[in-house]
């Protein structure tokens, strides 16, 4: 048996007999689920995160996660399943290594992969033969193979012989009661063949599908795909409301009507414009590869452009209603409904709520809010608590703005109450009694 057929053959069968075990470096929305999953599927997990404060929180059993369960989690951790730790060196000890650390953009929207060379540094320094690396952050075309392959083979390694390296994207859809880790089916690019067939093993026991590709360019592609897809598609809903509003059509109706054709729509909704860590910054990585191809993006501009001028074309329905009955927004009392960036979750990241409520305080309206998942906003020099949502809140406020549509929200206490509600997500139609 060749050299390379004895790792891969090795690391297979610890696949099998569930004795691998696994480092997650980054155990937030993405690691966390990724290493409660590989966890629950029989093997020993090692989390590592540079923040001590998520350290503790897991070693202790408390999820900082909405997805993930503190039950779920405690009794992991009791079974000694899942350990956390901030000591990167303890990646020595596992045979796979997955990257769920962030992907920002810096402050002129290129991509920030320091995070990615921060961890993938950590962990190729302690890298040996037999291991594997399976980078899962969302990232540009090629990041694989120009930031990681490189770095390993400075050691020494011959990747696909000695240690394997793939690119798997993380999925994870926060708040969705449906498709979560285990089912969502997974994406695999391997460097050479043999790191596909080596991942697929290692993934086989913890996803219900997986979906292997030929390179790990066309899976970190898939990703950018998918999320840049939403984004063109939001914005195009996007702007089909601003259409309706010149109109005076309603956007609701005509979405509903158009997604009675069974074939050849897909319904997307709009909305305060985009958010979350995922959908405003994954297409820019796209763009940013492209443009040093000399090639243009001209989808992913469009709907970046409609996208984040949304918060303002609500701030102008605000204006708008309330010139209706002679105020002016300076002095107008202004409650906002949902501030994260979708409903029944708790992140805030780039929510647009945040926009809207920074041009309202701009031009001297009196904001408060509610939401059932953040209890403070410290935005911008904005420094807001969360209000109840009773009868004298909603009656006090002489205009409501719902950007985010919770579950949980008493959407029959604001139809009763509210003089003036500016619904950007359609909350108030959707049923008595509930938003969704
Ligand atoms: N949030 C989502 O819904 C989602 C969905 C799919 C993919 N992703 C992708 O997953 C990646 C992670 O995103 P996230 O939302 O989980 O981010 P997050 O901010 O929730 O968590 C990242 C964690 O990584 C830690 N970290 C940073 N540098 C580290 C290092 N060098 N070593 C170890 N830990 C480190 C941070 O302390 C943090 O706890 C991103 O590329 C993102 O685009 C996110």
């Amino acid at each position: 048996m060749s050299r390379s057929r004895n790792a891969a053959e090795i690391l297979i069968a610890k696949a099998e007999d569930r004795s691998a075990t696994f480092a997650v470096m980054g155990l937030g929305y993405a690691g966390l689920p990724l290493a409660v999953e590989l966890a629950a599927s029989g093997f020993r997990v090692v989390g590592v995160d540079i923040d001590q404060a998520v350290v503790d929180g897991i070693n202790g059993g408390r999820s900082h996660v909405s997805d993930v369960s503190s039950e779920r989690l405690k009794s992991l951790v009791s079974d000694k399943f899942i350990e956390a730790t901030v000591h990167a060196d303890r990646v020595s000890d596992v045979d796979v290594v997955c990257i769920c650390v962030p992907t920002p953009l810096s402050k002129t929207k290129d991509p920030d992969v320091s995070y990615i060379v921060a961890a993938a540094d950590a962990a190729i320094e302690q890298l040996r033969s037999g291991q594997a690396i399976i980078l899962e952050s969302t990232t540009y075309p090629g990041t694989t193979r120009e930031l990681l392959l490189p770095r390993i083979q400075e050691r020494g390694f011959v990747v696909g012989q000695d240690v394997f390296l793939a690119f798997s994207p993380e999925r994870v859809d926060p708040g969705n009661a449906k498709w979560h880790t285990r089912n969502t089916p997974k994406v695999i690019g391997g460097i050479t063949r043999e790191c596909a067939r080596v991942t697929k093993a290692l993934y086989e026991p913890v996803f219900d599908t997986l979906v292997p590709v030929s390179s790990p360019e066309s899976a970190e592609l898939v990703k950018l795909l998918e999320n840049t897809f939403r984004s063109v598609n939001i914005g195009l809903v996007n702007e089909m409301a601003i259409v309706c509003d010149k109109l005076h059509v309603d956007v609701w109706e005509v979405i509903e009507a158009a997604a009675t054709k069974p074939f050849g729509f897909v319904k997307f909704t709009p909305g305060p414009g985009l958010g979350g860590h995922c959908i405003p910054v994954d297409p820019h990585y796209l763009a940013w590869k492209m443009r040093g191809l000399n090639y243009k993006t001209r989808f992913i501009d469009v709907a970046g452009e409609v996208n984040s001028e949304m918060p303002a074309f609500w701030v102008r329905k605000v204006a708008e209603a309330l010139n209706k009955v002679s105020k002016p927004i300076k002095g107008s009392d202004i409650l906002m409904i949902g501030v994260t960036y979708k409903k029944d979750v708790g992140d805030i990241r780039e929510s647009p709520a945040l926009d809207i409520i920074r041009l309202l305080v701009q031009q001297g309206a009196n904001v408060s809010y509610y939401d059932p998942f953040v209890s403070v906003i410290s935005n911008g020099g904005v420094e807001l608590e969360c209000v109840k949502l009773s009868s004298a809140t909603v009656k006090g406020a002489d205009c409501i703005v719902i950007a985010t549509d919770h579950s949980s929200v008493d959407y029959d206490l604001i139809r009763r109450e509210a003089s003036i509600v500016i619904d950007t997500r359609n909350a108030l139609a959707q049923g008595e009694g509930g938003g969704s």
